[in-house]
């Protein structure tokens, strides 16, 4: 049975209680209205871990004034089942009140650099808000394992330096992205996407396996010749500038741990993406190779 904690302390004991007896405890952070990409989080948590638990919360830091988080949608019947259908025992759902008492933290978790280019730039305090409720989630329960999905590639990268400067004692494990039938990546605001926008998404993972294609197949021109960073970023970006229905905020080649764009391609890299369909903003990404 799943255990719904509402207090930060209450969520703290019993996980204490589990490590206590020497259990460890994998921990998936979430925002709710939960897909089989958080599914499959809770899946890999049960898998490695003897108690899973999992937080539910929309965590206004991390959302800009003109962005939607009074309409961020919800369903916690539903994502307490789902969570009960994936071995989670404990889930924290706080009040904003009961993780933010007072009124808005006034100390708060940055982390440069990474931050500063792709959903940094298009959202200067997301990432530090991101940071904070990370950082605060761990030390309220202390996992020893927690798990991040690699669709939000800029947002593991940026969880992985934190608890890595800060010596947390949190194993970060990033899973691969879930994905519809047609390609497109699960994400709780694809509800947001009208019928024809929902149509034309998959672009975007298309262009992504296209551009990995011709990275890892090298130059067609030149055989046997590497293909240039900036022709993979075109190639990329192409099919998206011909869709009528969005409009391409980034396309990019980038060194998968500094996320620093690329000059040529070859090592470990990641292809990033991100679109705006209406208001709907939506990312992918994939590994190179
Ligand atoms: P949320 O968007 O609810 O996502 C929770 C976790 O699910 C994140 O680690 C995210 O990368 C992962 N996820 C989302 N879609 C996925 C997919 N299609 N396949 C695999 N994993 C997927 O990300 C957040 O919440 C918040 O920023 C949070 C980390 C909880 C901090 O508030």
């Amino acid at each position: 049975m799943v255990q719904l904690h509402d207090t930060i302390a209450g969520f703290r004991a019993a996980l204490d209680e589990a490590r206590r007896d020497g259990r460890t405890v994998g921990f998936v952070p979430t925002m709710g209205y939960l897909h089989d990409g958080h599914a499959s989080l809770l899946s890999a948590a049960a898998a490695d871990c003897d108690v899973v638990a999992a937080s539910i919360f929309v965590n206004p830091l991390q959302f800009a004034a003109n962005e939607d988080l009074s309409t961020y949608p919800r369903d916690l019947d539903r994502d307490l089942a789902i969570c009960e259908s994936r071995g989670v025992t404990h889930v924290l759902h706080p009040s904003v009140d009961e993780m933010y008492p007072g009124g808005p933290v006034l100390t708060t978790v940055t982390v440069a650099e990474i931050t500063r280019r792709f959903e940094g730039a298009a959202r200067p305090e997301h990432f530090a808000g991101v940071a904070t409720v990370v950082a605060k989630l761990f030390s309220i329960l202390g996992p020893g394992r927690a798990y991040f999905g690699e669709k939000d590639y800029q947002q593991l990268a940026v969880v992985r330096r934190m608890a890595a400067d800060l010596s947390l004692p949190v194993e970060v494990v990033g899973c691969p992205t879930v994905r519809e039938p047609d390609g497109l990546a699960m994400s709780s605001r694809n509800v947001y996407l009208d019928d024809a926008q929902r149509a034309a998404a998959p672009v975007l993972h298309h262009a992504l396996l296209a551009a990995r294609d011709l990275a890892v197949g090298g130059d067609p021109d030149r055989p046997g010749e590497p293909v240039s960073a900036d022709r993979v970023r075109a190639h990329l970006a192409e099919p998206i500038e011909a869709e009528p229905l969005a409009r391409l905020d980034y396309a990019e080649l980038v060194d998968a741990d500094t996320l620093e764009p690329a000059t040529a391609v070859g090592g470990r890299q990641r292809l990033l993406v991100a679109a705006r369909f209406g208001r709907t903003r939506l990312l992918d990404n994939v590994a190179v190779p």
